[in-house]
């Protein structure tokens, strides 16, 4: 599958005729809410565990030197906790931008911080993408992160804000963690 997912994203239009959907965020969009939003709150989806196995050309690296960043990885009895925010439909075009470099949307249920069942969307980077890197070392993975910038910004303050903000919803991520742990070992002044 090409990593430019904008026209396949606008094909999926999964929650066509609702006035207002939840968009579950578990990387960028937990500390980067750069979109409209009608309510916002802490979430947790079942099955599912956050990794830096994504590419990125083109917000935390570069085609020539990718960064990386999360996505989704299926995993029975696991809880990843986010953030979910309500958005009317039209906020879609501005995510499919943020999110094409290999994101599909895909419904899920989420359970809202209060209790509530709620279905909404997610943007998830399937390992067919062209920009998937998959697996690695931990010590690899925080390597190529400190390396690794690009038109958003360094790739190592997307790691930090990242476990920063998983700090403040009380998530427990040992992924996360581990990686901020090396990368603060290879960047003694980072963060
Ligand atoms: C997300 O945050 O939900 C998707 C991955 C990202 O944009 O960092």
């Amino acid at each position: 599958m090409t990593a430019d997912t904008i026209a396949i994203n606008r094909r999926r239009d999964l929650f066509s005729g609702q006035r207002a959907v939840w968009l579950f965020g578990y990387g960028s969009l937990i500390f980067k809410a750069d979109f409209p939003w009608l309510q916002r709150c802490p979430a947790r989806i079942r099955g599912w565990v956050r990794r830096f196995w994504q590419g990125s050309h083109d917000h935390r690296g570069t085609p020539e030197s990718p960064g990386r960043v999360v996505t989704l990885v299926p995993r029975p009895e696991a809880v990843c906790v986010g953030m979910a925010y309500r958005i009317t439909p039209d906020v879609f075009e501005h995510l499919d931008f943020r999110e094409k470099n290999g994101y599909l949307r895909f419904t899920t249920e989420m359970q809202l911080a209060h209790g509530q069942e709620a279905q909404g969307l997610v943007y998830i980077a399937t390992e067919d993408n062209a920009a998937y890197l998959g697996p690695a070392p931990e010590q690899e993975i925080a390597a190529q992160i400190a390396r690794s910038s690009g038109p958003s910004g360094a790739n190592s303050e997307y790691l930090l804000r990242l476990a920063e903000a998983l700090r403040e919803l009380d998530a427990e991520d040992s992924h996360v963690f581990a990686l901020e742990r090396c990368l603060r070992g290879l960047q003694p002044a980072a963060g």
